[in-house]
């Protein structure tokens, strides 16, 4: 087990308003920790308490309550610049009048270290950006994305534990975004600084971060691998944010150890597997990928033993290219359904109208309290 670097402990944050009921609970008792080396994806939609938690974390905000502790070292009255860590911001900022080496090296001479150091640290950051031959030129000669490089390279020059980073991404086009998403995820690996990476990008968050902690409303819902909050989402809330789900409502009808009988209505009779405590006729929501669902037809009368069938009509057909997307009806309730276009499956097989099964794996398929 790798040593924690960032440690969080039941920390909340309370802004004062102007008035005693305009107080904001920014981040409400969040608790995780952060493993050397590890690149930790905060997520969340915005206004859900990312900024403010970094901001925590560097020293710019002090908790209302609850402890920080980075190298098992408590952080309540230590300033941002004697903390081991560096930010680097959405809207970082590069002096446009310094050259991109003097730029990296700003930080360092501020902090009175001699200049040959400075620059021999400076320069071996911008190679570790994989910018070593830009040191003389102005940023405004760099492309958005080498610019967000030297944003990087500022930020680690001084060797921080800990780098955090605020949706550094935010204000790159998506081709670019994409781009930089790998280059700054093989950086980390190669620097081995630990991130905290801050973002309201499923996708980013799910490429790039070896756990991601999910949160809502200055709450951390669910932290796990991004396999795990994908493959088991903890919450409706989660399986909705990542990626795409289709949710059916209904009521348990039978419950048998783990094993239960889901009812959508009096006809739709759906077996499934339990992880909550439920009882009959509780009613739930069960959770379903698009792609985790295959389409048969609805003669097919092959038994699938492992597998849940559900009879269904097509509503819509959606031709992608490298997939066909339905949508389809079961019972009153609708579902969307994905299916790769491959030799074995062919493209546009079912037409709208036409009556089909649905199959799935019941393991795939969650049921959730909320
Ligand atoms: N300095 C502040 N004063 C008052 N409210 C704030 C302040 N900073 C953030 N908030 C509020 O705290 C909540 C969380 O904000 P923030 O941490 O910026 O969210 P995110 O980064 O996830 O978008 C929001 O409701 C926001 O308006
Ligand atoms: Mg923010």
């Amino acid at each position: 087990m790798s040593e924690i670097k960032v440690s969080l402990v039941n920390v909340s944050k309370t802004f004062d308003g102007k008035h005693p009921n305009d107080r904001v609970g920014a981040v409400n008792d969040v608790s995780f920790d952060v493993y050397d080396g590890e690149f930790f994806a905060m997520l969340g939609p915005s206004g859900c308490g990312k900024t403010t938690t970094l901001r925590l974390i560097a020293g710019f905000e002090q908790p209302t309550s609850g402890m920080i502790l980075i190298n098992d070292i408590p952080m309540q009255g230590i300033p941002p610049y004697q903390r081991p860590v560096n930010t680097v911001f959405q809207d970082y900022v590069l002096f446009p009048h310094m050259t991109i080496l003097q730029n990296v090296m700003f930080g360092l001479e501020m902090a009175h270290v001699p200049k040959k150091e400075a620059e021999r640290r400076a320069r071996e950051a911008l190679e570790l950006v994989q910018l070593p031959n830009v040191a003389n030129r102005k940023p405004r000669e760099l492309s958005g994305g080498q610019q967000q490089r030297v944003a990087v390279a500022r930020a680690i020059v001084n060797r921080p534990s800990v780098l955090l980073l605020d949706e550094p991404l935010g204000a790159l086009d998506l081709k670019l975004r994409r781009d930089m998403q790998v280059e700054l995820k093989t950086m980390q690996e190669e620097i081995g600084i630990t991130f905290i990476y801050v973002t309201h990008d499923q996708e980013e968050a799910l490429t790039m971060a070896d756990r991601i902690a999910v949160m809502q409303g200055g709450r951390v819902l669910q932290i796990g691998t991004p396999s795990e909050i994908y493959e088991t989402p903890a919450t409706r809330f989660v399986a909705d944010f990542i990626g795409e789900t289709n949710f059916l409502s209904g009521k348990l009808t039978d419950v048998n150890g783990s094993y239960g009988t889901f009812a959508l209505d009096d006809d739709v009779h759906i077996p499934v597997l339990l992880h909550e405590p439920l009882a009959v006729g509780d009613t739930a929501t069960l959770a379903i990928r698009p792609e985790r669902i295959t389409l048969t037809d609805y003669e097919d009368q092959t038994p699938y033993p492992e597998l849940v069938s559900v009879f269904a009509q097509v509503q819509q057909v959606q031709y992608i290219g490298t997939d066909t997307r339905y949508q389809v009806r079961v019972g009153e309730q609708s579902l969307r359904v994905r299916v790769q276009n491959t030799d074995f499956q062919k493209a546009n097989r079912f037409k709208e109208r036409q009556y089909v099964r649905l199959l799935w794996n019941k393991a795939n398929a969650r049921l959730l309290l909320e």
